[in-house]
């Protein structure tokens, strides 16, 4: 049985005490976004979102329970050390408590593509830490139950325990009754093969985080209710238009979900701003492909990259037309991605 090795320093730091397990689990990237919390704590959405799970940018996660007194986190390599440790660590708090167990563990994370760039790395982040950590601290839960764990951590992980397209229900009410109504599922869209192309224009993390900038925007922009309110509907087209594997269809609802979501942005007070002129400049070219004939539609979420969504056959087409406009863009095509699993696990040394 192999593991991702542990850096000899973090190693160093404690002895593993009980069951390791490592999982594996793959960024989604929303069609109808979602965007604002109605409960902070529970990771309660305002909306529904759907998601489009993707075969590129995996997140590997170990978690190994330790006899310690404290997380360690190693994160691409690296002790993880301020916000980035305490969301673990607050993560890992809640999964100890519903397992009603107190040891500390020792957690070793790495993403094979940007992180905090706009490409879902909390999403496919979290998804894999529920997926290790439930299993190392033998939780048992089923999908359902792990997609609501791994929304704890981020809204957008409890669509990454599943693959191809997903849901995500806003639930019902408030507390324990929304908490168990909001999860993830798998729907349909079996025929549906599309491609996304993904255009990096910018690797950095971001300025503004997207749980700040959801926030704000919720709280200050006078956009905010009419976008909720339409994409409540886009979401109801949206479910339509996979069910008919009407793509163009799909692709026009993602591509105005989008733009709405970053007006609701763009007039927060003060506004947040994540399209940069390079993101400005591949919508550009989203347009002129679609005056061609080639049916490409955009998605961007909290950053400046963009997500061109069109026909597997398109694909190399629609990347090589992109790829083309500079070096200020690098592009990987993307196609629908797995659930998220659990790789290896052994039990605790006796
Ligand atoms: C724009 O899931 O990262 O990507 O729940 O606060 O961790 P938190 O936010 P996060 O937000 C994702 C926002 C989005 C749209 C989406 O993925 O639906």
């Amino acid at each position: 049985m192999t593991f991702t090795p542990v850096s000899p320093a973090v190693a160093a730091r404690a002895a593993v005490t009980g069951p390791t397990a490592e999982s594996v689990a793959y960024p989604n990237i929303a069609l109808v976004k979602y965007w604002g919390k109605r409960d902070e704590d529970l990771f309660l959405p305002v909306t529904g979102s759907l998601s489009m799970t993707l075969d590129i940018f995996p997140t590997t996660t170990s978690v190994r329970v330790i006899d310690g007194p404290a997380d360690v986190v190693e994160f691409n390599g690296v002790t993880a050390s301020g916000a980035e440790r305490t969301r673990i660590e607050t993560f890992l708090d809640l999964v100890r408590a519903k397992a009603g167990r107190g040891e500390r563990a020792m957690v070793v994370t790495s993403n094979a593509g940007p992180t905090g760039a706009g490409l879902a790395s909390s999403a496919s982040g979290f998804a894999a830490l529920a997926t290790a950590a439930a299993a190392a601290y033998e939780l048992d839960l089923d999908p359902r139950a792990l997609s609501r764990l791994a929304r704890r951590g981020s809204g957008s992980a409890s669509r990454s325990i599943f693959g191809g397209f997903v849901v995500w229900h806003a639930g019902e009410g408030e507390g324990e009754a929304g908490d168990q109504s909001s999860f993830a599922e798998p729907i349909g869209g079996d025929g549906l093969d599309p491609a996304l192309v993904v255009a990096v224009v910018n690797q950095g993390t971001k300025a503004v985080s997207s749980r700040v900038a959801m926030r704000a925007t919720t709280a200050t922009s006078p956009f905010y209710r009419p976008w909720a309110e339409s994409s409540v509907l886009d979401l109801a087209e949206m479910r339509k238009a996979i069910a008919a594997r009407d793509l163009p269809t799909i692709g026009e609802i993602a591509e105005r979900n989008a733009l709405g979501m970053h007006a609701t942005m763009l007039t927060a007070r003060p506004g947040i701003r994540y399209l940069s002129p390079h993101s400005i400049a591949i919508l550009d070219t989203v347009l002129a492909l679609r005056a061609d004939g080639i049916m490409a539609y955009a998605t961007i979420d909290a950053g400046p990259n963009v997500k061109v969504l069109c026909s597997r056959a398109d694909a190399p087409h629609v990347d090589a037309t992109l790829a083309g406009l500079g070096d200020f863009v690098t592009t990987r095509t993307a196609h629908i991605g797995p659930a998220a699993s659990l790789t290896t696990t052994s039990p605790a040394p006796t």
